[in-house]
């Protein structure tokens, strides 16, 4: 069946209008001290607007210090955070793309050091600490056992978040995406593999995915009713015993009842030693799987690098965007070429108009 969208088609999410359907996933940059904006998430995110992409989503920003995966993580976690992030957000709108934070607890996969810096930067005052999650059980050998939160602390983890996005609103956001996903504090609650409760956050899948939805009713009373609510989760943890796709359409069905309003749908992370099958858009079923069986808008994200790949997505109804990452830091013009490859107008700032 033919869809009568395409990748330029706007997408419209409550009070929001994309201007097409190229958004940009969100990516730790590992470029802040005590979690504050620099001038490198400044011109990184704003490249993307100048670029013509629809929506841009912040990397991976801490709801608390203890959530962030590096002490130089983005975070969001005091009032202090938002005038540094206000500046990112009001050049993102000035030049149409519409701006979106991920907010982040890390769990368990917290304390680690900036990719490039190797473990070794840990040493400083202040650039490791205890990790907390759903279980008391480490990510892997080398990683540090985390501390198992009270049913009280994981019941505050929700208060964290909705406050984040309160702070996320006032810095200008226009919407909020909940990292439930790659094996960080949510998924570790929603994931059969690492959740080992018997509280109330545990158990079966009602347990597992409560916390999540509390922090979704959370989020949803803080921000009103006009900011769109995505979540990003792992939409299979590709593990004979962990989170299947059938668990993410049911949990996506009550997610849509509870007012969210976008599924981002990745995969994995949860566990090491995985075997992902990896592969151009291998994560695009799960995408439309969740589309199909929960009614809901998503996103597909994962080796999508071509214009006509990411307009077939759209066209052939098996998401309502896609989320580019690693295309985006090779050329984040991307939205501008795939305008001119699928012959569409190109968003362009006037500055750049005589480039094509
Ligand atoms: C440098 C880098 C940082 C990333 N940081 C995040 C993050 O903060 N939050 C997140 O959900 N995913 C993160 N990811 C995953 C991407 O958002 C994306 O899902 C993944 O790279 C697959 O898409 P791609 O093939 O288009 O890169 C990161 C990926 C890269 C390459």
């Amino acid at each position: 069946m033919t869809h009568p969208n395409h990748l330029f088609t706007p997408l419209d999410l409550r009070s929001i209008r994309t201007r097409n359907r190229i958004f940009v996933s969100p990516m730790c940059q590992y470029s802040s001290t005590d979690g504050h904006a620099t001038d490198w998430h400044l011109v990184h995110l704003g490249s993307y607007a100048t670029g013509g992409a629809g929506l841009v989503v912040s990397e991976a920003t801490a709801v608390a210090p203890e959530g962030r995966i590096s002490y130089a993580d983005l975070g969001i976690w005091d009032n202090g955070h938002v005038d540094g992030l206000r500046r990112i957000t009001s050049f993102l709108t000035e030049h149409g793309a519409v701006p979106a934070i991920q907010l982040a607890h890390a769990g368990r996969k917290a304390a680690t050091a900036p990719p490039w810096l190797g473990a070794k930067s840990l040493n400083a005052p202040g650039r490791t600490w205890e990790p907390v999650s759903a279980t008391d059980r480490p990510f892997s050998e080398k990683s540090p056992a985390p501390r198992r939160l009270t049913t009280e602390e994981a019941a505050a983890v929700a208060t964290q978040f909705a406050d984040a996005a309160g702070r996320a609103a006032d810095a200008g956001f226009r919407a909020v995406e909940i990292h439930a996903a790659h094996g960080y504090l949510l998924h570790q609650f929603l994931s059969p593999l690492t959740n080992d409760r018997d509280d109330r956050y545990g158990g079966d899948f009602d347990g597992r995915i409560r916390l999540l939805m509390e922090t979704i009713v959370a989020i949803r009373e803080m921000v009103g009713e006009d900011t769109p609510v995505m979540v990003r989760i792992s939409a299979t943890d590709w593990h004979p015993d962990g989170w299947t796709a059938l668990d993410s359409v049911e949990l996506a069905r009550r997610m849509r009842e509870a007012g969210v309003d976008f599924v981002d749908c990745s995969s994995g992370g949860i566990v090491p030693g995985v075997r992902i099958p990896m592969g151009a858009g291998y994560q695009t079923a799960l995408a439309s799987q969740v589309r199909e069986g929960a009614g809901i808008a998503t996103g597909a994200v994962g080796l999508i690098t071509t214009p006509e790949q990411a307009d077939q997505i759209i066209r052939s109804g098996q998401a309502d965007a896609v989320l580019l990452g690693r295309e985006m830091l090779r050329d984040p013009h991307w939205a501008q070429r795939a305008a001119k490859a699928l012959d569409r107008e190109v968003p362009s700032p006037s500055q750049y108009e005589r480039a094509w």
